[in-house]
């Protein structure tokens, strides 16, 4: 490949790798698009039965604010791949009273998130699972 459209493709991975671990940036990055990924995500090689089901209910139910893999979305939701998220800071609890009451924004500038309906107590333990898989698999645990 040409030398030169490879060290441009170099400049603009760092770029990007930079938007998004800028050291101490605002969470919500004014540099990046609406609605970007505010996180990258590695999956887990495997999931649990457990997860699995949950990924399909985060897919349905979460994903259109907390983006794909739980990676957030610039503008609209946090990633929940987050410290901010570790099972010592909230717990699984935290995730069934999320779905059912809704969260008053206080740990980002992203507004207040609606209950989510249609869920019951186990398929959201099912989503906190995966969300906790996923969270290991990216170092928080
Ligand atoms: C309409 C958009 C939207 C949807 C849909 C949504 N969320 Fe959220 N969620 C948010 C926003 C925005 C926040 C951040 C609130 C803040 O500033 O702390 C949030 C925060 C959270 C938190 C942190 C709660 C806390 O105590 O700080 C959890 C857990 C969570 N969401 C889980 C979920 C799960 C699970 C689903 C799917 C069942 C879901 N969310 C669907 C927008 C959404």
């Amino acid at each position: 490949m040409n030398i030169k459209l490879l060290s441009g493709v170099g400049l603009v991975a760092i770029a990007l790798a930079y938007m998004v671990f800028k050291p101490g940036g605002d969470p919500v990055e004014t540099s990046l698009v609406q609605g970007a990924a505010m996180v990258t995500v590695t999956l887990p090689a495997t999931l649990s039965e457990q997860a699995q089901i949950g990924k399909r209910g985060f897919d349905a139910k979460c994903a259109q604010c907390h983006g794909d893999n739980a990676s957030g979305q610039n503008g609209v939701a946090p990633p929940l791949i987050h410290k901010i998220y570790e099972p010592n800071h909230h717990s699984d609890a935290a995730f069934l009273l999320a779905a059912k009451n809704g969260v008053r924004s206080h740990h980002w500038t992203f507004g207040n998130m609606p209950p989510v309906p249609g869920l019951t107590d186990a398929d959201v333990r099912n989503i906190a699972r995966y969300i906790r898989e996923v969270q290991k698999e990216n170092g928080i645990f």
